[in-house]
């Protein structure tokens, strides 16, 4: 610290992003970190050598600045090292956490780390500890359950699998959103809390929203990010009370705070300038700045700010401290550049057969009618020999890993390596069975049973949000469902939903004879195979309440609410269950 200059002090609180700086520029000013944003993939390409070769040669810059001191690269690992093509893709958070298992999730959360570490990035942004309440919320897919207490306990074991004893292949881990993303009026996606401090406050207890921030810590979280919402309008952002009083003073965190994506941006000040911004953001407890393209400006706010004496030199001081620390702990200082060789730890078998296993523990079973006076449908589906598989989703990886995969907001198609739900069903019984697919369910009407696969379109953030009308799958899939029973009264129809949250299917569920939530499954669509038809039975439960309607989401967690599949729900392949009466809506 004695020897760092004002400058070089604040530039260790930058974020920029990656498009905007180059290894020169974060040499000669001595930058803190570098960020790649959703997507943000190297300019020579997408591949771990692509990767590599860039965030190398940014770690290489900063150790030839003055003082040499590491960079943290951050990147949003949130369900495997998942902006690489070729990496392993684990199902996201809201299917970890329908497995119920916490020994996969830190196993699944040190694979991540590996991949990661592997390109050379050092911080993943991850666990996300939102707890979803509303899923109109584009954000739902990235939560674990609905409730606090659960969150805790898978936020702790992926804490503990990423940083995993800050041995050579760990990375930082990052808890956020920091606070209250789940609560917002509509499940707007950076929405407002509507509620009042006092009130929130009492929410934070009743409903141990600090939890999952209390277990991270004590697992050792090293970075923590404000979350864009606001409580009684005012940002998390530019709230004192949550990002010092709670966070530093009650709760005891003593790592880096660090601003979202602009977030700082969001912050109300009385004459709305940038400046204003940064300095409210700073006074309410950030420590560094993820200000992508507007990080050279907001250098210059502190810079001037401390030379006018209108902020400390302490407070600059502290935030600098918390950074190094990180750093220290981290053994970046001993290790700060990754080993070429460790890229070959990327999507290799024994990490796809751990996301396998994922896969098959994430699978909740609904509904699972009687086919015949002995069999459920889904053991009699086992000796089927003619069976469909239906829906474009059914054969795309794109859409089984959802949002956050290569891009920002995922896509569909052949978008990287993996197995989809279909090829993983040809391998398993194509042999023995006849399967026969089709897109929109045409021509089909020979099989016994045909497996449905609706799916959402992947998306991420506020391109996920819905309405109360439109939280449903589109009409062209759910037409599927009449176009085979039009072929085929008696074929056994079989619902498989990939999608990043309880979605409205009120309509089709007395239509179905199974149904299956799959969530977003990742890269290796067989773990629905292994299930289906292989040696594994059904083992998932809802983390989330599921309603019949949008419009009861608001009651849904009321004594007196009918909801379709309550909270814990899963069946194994040879139960059964009444399910409750279609509400009128
Ligand atoms: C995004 C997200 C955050 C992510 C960050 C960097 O807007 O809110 O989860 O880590 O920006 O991509």
């Amino acid at each position: 610290m004695q020897y760092m200059t004002l400058k070089e002090k604040v530039a260790q609180m930058m974020q920029p992003e990656r498009m905007d700086i180059s290894p020169t520029m974060v040499k000669n000013l001595g930058i803190g970190s570098v960020l790649s944003g959703g997507g943000a993939s190297s300019s020579s390409g997408n591949k771990p050598e692509d990767w590599y070769a860039y965030i190398n040669s940014v770690e290489e810059a900063a150790l030839e600045a003055r003082l040499g001191i590491p960079l943290l690269y951050g990147i949003d690992s949130v369900h495997g090292d998942n902006n690489v093509y070729g990496a392993t893709i684990f199902p996201h958070n809201i299917g970890i956490g329908a497995t119920g298992d916490l020994v996969l999730a830190e196993e699944i959360a040190e694979i991540t780390a590996e991949e990661t570490h592997a390109i050379g990035a050092n911080w993943a942004f991850a666990p996300c500890l939102g707890n979803a309440q509303n899923e109109l919320w584009g954000r739902t897919y990235e939560c674990f359950s609905e409730d606090a207490d659960v969150v805790a306990q898978f936020g702790a074991a992926y804490v503990s699998g990423l940083q995993n004893g800050f041995g050579d292949t760990s990375v930082a881990a990052c808890a956020k959103h920091y606070i209250g993303e789940g609560y917002t009026f509509m499940g707007v996606n950076q929405g407002n809390v509507n509620m009042s401090e006092e009130e929130f406050a009492e929410l934070l207890e009743s409903e141990h929203l600090l939890e999952p921030y209390i277990s991270a810590i004590e697992a050792g979280a090293v970075t923590v990010m404000a979350s864009y919402n606001s409580v009684d309008g005012k940002k998390c952002h530019g709230n004192k009370w949550l990002l010092t009083d709670v966070l530093r003073d009650q709760l005891g965190f003593e790592g880096l705070v660090i601003s979202d994506y602009d977030g700082i941006d969001q912050i109300k000040v009385p004459n709305g300038t940038y400046k204003e911004k940064v300095l409210a953001a700073l006074d309410a407890g950030v420590d560094m700045f993820m200000e992508p393209y507007d990080w050279e400006d907001c250098m210059d706010v502190l810079i001037d700010a401390v030379q006018d004496g209108e902020i400390s030199i302490d407070r600059i001081n502290l935030s600098v401290e918390r950074i190094l620390k990180v750093k220290f702990d981290m053994g970046l200082f001993e290790h700060p550049l990754t080993d070429p060789a460790e890229l070959e730890a990327i999507g290799t078998p024994e990490h796809r057969e751990v996301a396998r296993q994922a896969v098959r523990e994430s699978l909740v079973l609904l509904k699972n009618d009687m086919a015949t006076e002995e069999q459920t449908v889904m053991e009699a589906l086992r000796d089927y020999t003619d069976i469909a598989v239906v829906g474009k989703g059914a054969n795309d990886i794109g859409t089984q890993c959802g949002g956050w995969t290569i891009t920002w907001t995922g896509m569909a198609g052949h978008i990287t390596e993996g197995t989809t739900v279909l090829e993983g069903i040809e391998q398993a019984v194509g042999e023995e069975k006849h399967i026969t697919y089709s897109e929109d369910g045409s021509e089909l009407g020979d099989a016994q049973a045909a497996i449905v696969v609706l799916s959402e379109i992947p998306y991420s953030e506020t391109g996920g949000d819905r309405n109360k009308g439109n939280l449903i799958f589109m009409s062209s899939q759910r037409q599927m469902i009449d176009r085979l029973k039009e072929q085929n009264s008696d074929m056994k129809i079989i619902l498989l939903l990939l999608s990043g949250r309880p979605i409205t299917i009120a309509e089709e569920v007395k239509k179905a004879d199974a149904i299956i939530a799959a969530w977003l499954p990742g890269s290796e669509g067989q773990g629905v195979a292994d299930v289906l038809f292989g040696d594994y039975d059904f083992t998932g439960h809802l983390e989330f309440t599921w309603p019949w309607y949008a419009s009861d989401i608001d009651d849904k967690h009321t004594e007196e609410s009918v909801v379709l599949f309550p909270y814990g729900s899963g069946l194994t392949r040879s139960e059964t269950v009444e399910l409750s009466e279609k509400p009128e809506q």
